[in-house]
């Protein structure tokens, strides 16, 4: 398999046309993919027409139904020159920006449409992937409809059962005019098609690599709700004396964390899920283990994956001796930490590739407590949030927290839960060898001071 970067792709480009009434999952297939290719470092970005709609008709006020009634002629050429302006924005940014993958997530695709984009595609050397969203479950279309009207701006001040409603409403328009695509008419087409998100899937001229990585991974995706908790491993010996790397056991402290995990565990399922199995997956390291210990769950998986980012040559040092005997490449780390390698070693870039697997068998699974290492839980974390490369290395991810996450159609819901276990701080400041985090500008937990958190939030 190829390294995933810019130069591999160099001379593709890809429109991936989002089709399907609403509430089918589309803007968040949609999205998922943007964070999915901008975490492996492929440009990407999505032209949401609703967004452009709304700015546009900004004079309308209310979105009611009434406004996608097709016989309404005003709000037809608001919704057509939405359409135009998101095109536009879309090759721009393909040219101006050398975007690699763009998508354009609207929702009136009719054959003609479809065959419009196709034209200006071909046109500008872009190749056009149609991605359908087909859904004939009512459950699964109200659990949208319930996703979005409660995150849409289309509904913010409205009361949910008016909303429910006027949504309904508003798909009995779109389907007058919806036309699916399929095996016959769009032979010639290149798209996919998911049939109640993956109950089948259908694909037609996947041609090129890009394509096929995309295909690849809505392949894995499923929208059931679900929690993915993440956690360090307990404070390891090895922390104490502020070394890197190493194969070291759990502190005391570091036990007293894995003995708590458990309970933090519970408390954050709830009373009424309490009897939730989680699947609990930890690296092949010592200390992830130990802390992974005394969970009441069957299914423990260890991946190799997950270990954390091997120093090299500075394995055991701590950052003190690195900064004393590679002067250099202590400098060139703190420059650019995403990108550097440790001799011998790692770069954060090297553990985005391999976390790859991770991540496709990640999107399969349900309840899930992921125990692994800083810069392992970093780049998972960088993936769920969307957070940029040159922010996502120095992100403050304590010891002796747990977080929690909850995907939802626009957004990613957080919580950390940390157990009154107090750590060293293992986190360092660009520009110093020293250990401790920045609390309201200044280093409040200087070297190896203790952080004692308490707060349960
Ligand atoms: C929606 O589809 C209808 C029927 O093909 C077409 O007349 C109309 O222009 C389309 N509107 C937009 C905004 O794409
Ligand atoms: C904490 O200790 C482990 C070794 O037990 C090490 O791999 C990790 O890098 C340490 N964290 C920091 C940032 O010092
Ligand atoms: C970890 O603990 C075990 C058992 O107490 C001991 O045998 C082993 O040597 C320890 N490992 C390290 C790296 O200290
Ligand atoms: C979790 O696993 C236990 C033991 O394997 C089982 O008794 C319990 O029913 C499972 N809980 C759920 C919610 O499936
Ligand atoms: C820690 O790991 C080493 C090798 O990786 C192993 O030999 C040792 O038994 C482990 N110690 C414990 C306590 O699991």
């Amino acid at each position: 398999m190829p390294v995933y970067s810019i130069s591999h792709v160099e001379n593709v480009r890809v429109c991936v046309v989002m089709v399907g009434l609403p509430a089918r999952g589309k803007s968040l297939i949609a999205q998922k993919i943007v964070r999915y290719l901008s975490w492996l470092s492929i440009k990407s970005k999505c032209f949401n027409v609703g967004g452009y709609r709304r700015e546009l008709a900004a004079d309308v006020g209310d979105f009611t139904a009434e406004f996608f009634d097709p016989t309404n002629k005003r709000g037809l050429q608001y919704r057509q020159s939405a359409v135009d302006s998101a095109i536009n924005d879309m090759m721009k940014w393909f040219v101006n920006e050398n975007g690699v993958v763009g998508i354009l997530d609207a929702t009136n695709s009719t054959k003609q449409r479809r065959a419009e984009i196709l034209k200006l595609c071909r046109d500008n050397y872009i190749e056009p992937m149609f991605l359908e969203s087909w859904c004939d479950d009512q459950d699964l279309i109200l659990q949208n409809i319930l996703d979005v009207k409660t995150t849409s701006p289309d509904y913010v001040n409205s009361e949910s059962e008016y909303a429910t409603k006027d949504f309904l409403k508003r798909i009995k328009f779109y389907e007058q005019n919806y036309e699916t695509m399929d095996v016959k008419h769009d032979s010639d087409l290149t798209f996919i098609k998911l049939v109640n998100v993956n109950q089948q899937i259908i694909l037609n001229r996947i041609e090129s690599y890009l394509e096929s990585r995309i295909v690849y991974y809505v392949m894995n995706l499923h929208i059931k709700p679900r929690s993915i908790y993440l956690s360090r491993h307990g404070e390891s010996e090895y922390n104490l004396t502020g070394q890197i790397g190493g194969d070291a056991n759990l502190s005391e402290r570091g036990w007293r964390y894995a003995k708590k995990l458990p309970e933090l565990v519970l408390k954050s399922l709830g009373e009424e899920n309490k009897h939730t199995n989680l699947t609990v997956w930890t690296s092949t390291l010592n200390r992830t283990q130990q802390t992974a210990s005394f969970l009441p769950y069957k299914k423990k998986l260890q991946w190799k994956a997950l270990d954390e980012l091997d120093a090299g040559e500075c394995d055991g040092m701590t950052y003190e001796e690195i900064e004393q005997k590679f002067p250099e490449d202590f400098k060139a780390r703190d420059d650019n930490k995403y990108e550097y390698r440790y001799r011998g070693g790692e770069s954060y870039r090297d553990i985005v590739i391999r976390l790859e697997p991770i991540i496709m068998e990640l999107e399969r699974q349900e309840n899930i407590l992921i125990i692994t290492h800083q810069a392992v839980l970093r780049c998972l974390y960088a993936y769920f949030m969307n957070v940029p490369q040159e922010e996502s290395p120095w992100m403050s991810i304590p010891l002796h927290t747990l977080i929690k996450l909850e995907p939802r159609a626009y957004s990613t819901i957080v919580s950390r839960i940390k157990a009154d276990i107090p750590a060293v701080s293992t986190y360092k400041e660009k520009g110093t060898s020293q250990l401790g985090e920045i609390v309201n500008g200044t280093t409040s937990s200087k070297s190896r001071d203790l952080i004692n958190d308490s707060k349960c939030v």
